[in-house]
């Protein structure tokens, strides 16, 4: 019997307490995972969570587990194709990844993608306007990530329902064979997509990683199409969900949100605030020690996963003053939203631009703007890594 359950459906509606306990009684802790019918141990204070994301005794590559491990942590071996990228990979490998990706993915590009997020974002809202109640999920917050990540890579707009409709399976399959299915359509349309890509450069993100190369060493093709499978997997929930969150925590606290109305040159920290006190990815990838591992003064056995909770370390108060209060205009405020380390997210700077077009053109263009539901009684999804609603229904005026 687990001494915290930390799959009881309680966890998806008020984690917190349960985070709470774990971080006095037990900050490193052995749990069973009956989904998985596997050991999990979970850290859960911020300046243990940071440990573990610099220890370098930790492994990414499930490729280094036995098999036996492996079958228990990750029973999905059809994805073997698509994923061959960094997230799931260790230094030198890792860096080597990286870097090539680094040389298309730069800071330059996503500044010019700034128009076409505002853009985008307007458009949506224009919709949005036309109605009294919309469930601003559905009508913005996944909607512009999936536009920008299909501008990003270069997808052609006339294949973009397409790609909509596979993102979607992504994040919430019926079944696994479901799954699956959309799996494989989409490795056949990736292949067939950069095959005409190799053929006929353009300007996108995709032609940049064709081209690049660094020391006469590129990216191999199921490299490409995991990179581009882990853009489209680790860059649209997470940003649907900060964009979500971030409006229903400034509509259960209408002060900050009238602040914000009054002074929009809060968004940034606004945006980081959001970040902290709800964050759309509550738990790290798990990561593994290849052999025994002592960490906080205990052992480790080799091949267990470790998971630390991002969520949990930004409600500590060894690392936030008076984490429970919800302010748009905390500062310092170190929080751990887009990881630390060898893995911080590649795409942050991105989800910036995103989180603030968006969250702030809420704000400025629906002044009556209201929750249509309790706030406090909404339902939310009960994923490992992703912190999201389930709907957020709003009236807009
Ligand atoms: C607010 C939105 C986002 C959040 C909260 C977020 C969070 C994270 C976190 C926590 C990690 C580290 C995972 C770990 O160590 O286990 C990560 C890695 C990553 N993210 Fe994001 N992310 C966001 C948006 C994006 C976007 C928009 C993209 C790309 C278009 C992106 C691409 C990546 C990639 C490629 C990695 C792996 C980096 C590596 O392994 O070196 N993310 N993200």
């Amino acid at each position: 019997m687990n001494r915290f359950d930390l799959w009881a459906e309680q966890m998806s509606v008020d984690p917190l307490p349960t985070l709470a306990r774990m971080r006095a009684e037990a900050p490193l802790v052995r749990l069973h995972n009956p989904n998985q019918d596997a050991p999990e141990w979970h850290v859960t204070r911020y300046a243990d969570v940071v440990a573990l994301l610099r220890d370098p005794r930790f492994s990414k590559d499930k490729r280094k587990l036995s098999d036996e491990a492996r079958g228990r942590y990750f029973r999905v071996t059809e994805f073997d194709g698509l994923d061959k990228h960094m997230l799931f990979a260790d230094p030198p490998e890792h860096t080597r990844l990286r870097s090539l990706v680094a040389k298309a993915f730069t800071p330059r590009r996503i500044a010019d993608l700034r128009p076409s997020v505002e853009k985008a974002t307007e458009r949506l809202l224009d919709e949005v306007a036309e109605h009294t109640e919309v469930d601003l999920l559905d009508a913005l917050a996944f909607r512009l990530p999936i536009t920008v990540l299909a501008e990003l890579i270069g997808i052609p707009v006339t294949d973009q329902d397409r790609f909509r409709e596979w993102t979607g399976i992504l994040v919430a399959p019926a079944d696994f064979d479901q799954l699956r299915r959309m799996v494989i359509e989409l490795e056949e349309y990736l292949g067939q997509f950069l095959a005409m890509r190799r053929r006929h450069p353009g300007d996108d993100l995709t032609s940049a990683l064709l081209a690049a190369e660094q020391d006469g060493d590129r990216l191999s093709p199921v490299e490409l199409m995991s990179m581009t499978f882990l853009l489209v997997a680790a860059g649209f929930e997470t940003t649907g969900n900060v964009i979500g969150n971030g409006v229903w925590a400034l509509l259960r606290h209408p002060e900050q949100l009238r602040r914000l109305r009054g002074e929009p040159e809060l968004i940034g920290s606004a945006i980081e605030e959001i970040l902290r006190w709800c964050p759309s990815v509550k738990n790290t990838t798990g990561v593994f020690p290849l052999t025994d591992v002592e960490f906080l003064d205990t052992v480790i056995p080799a091949e267990e996963m470790v998971i630390g909770s991002i969520l949990s370390a930004h409600h500590d108060p060894e690392a936030f003053d008076r984490p429970e209060l919800f302010d748009i205009a905390r500062t310092p405020n170190k929080h751990l939203a887009f990881g630390l380390g060898t893995h911080f997210c590649l795409g942050s700077s991105l989800a910036r631009v995103e989180a603030s077009v968006a969250v702030g053109a809420v704000v400025r263009r629906f002044p009556a703007l209201r929750c249509a539901a309790d706030p406090d009684a909404l339902a939310w999804k009960d994923g490992v890594f992703i912190r999201g609603l389930e709907r957020l229904p709003v009236e807009v005026r």
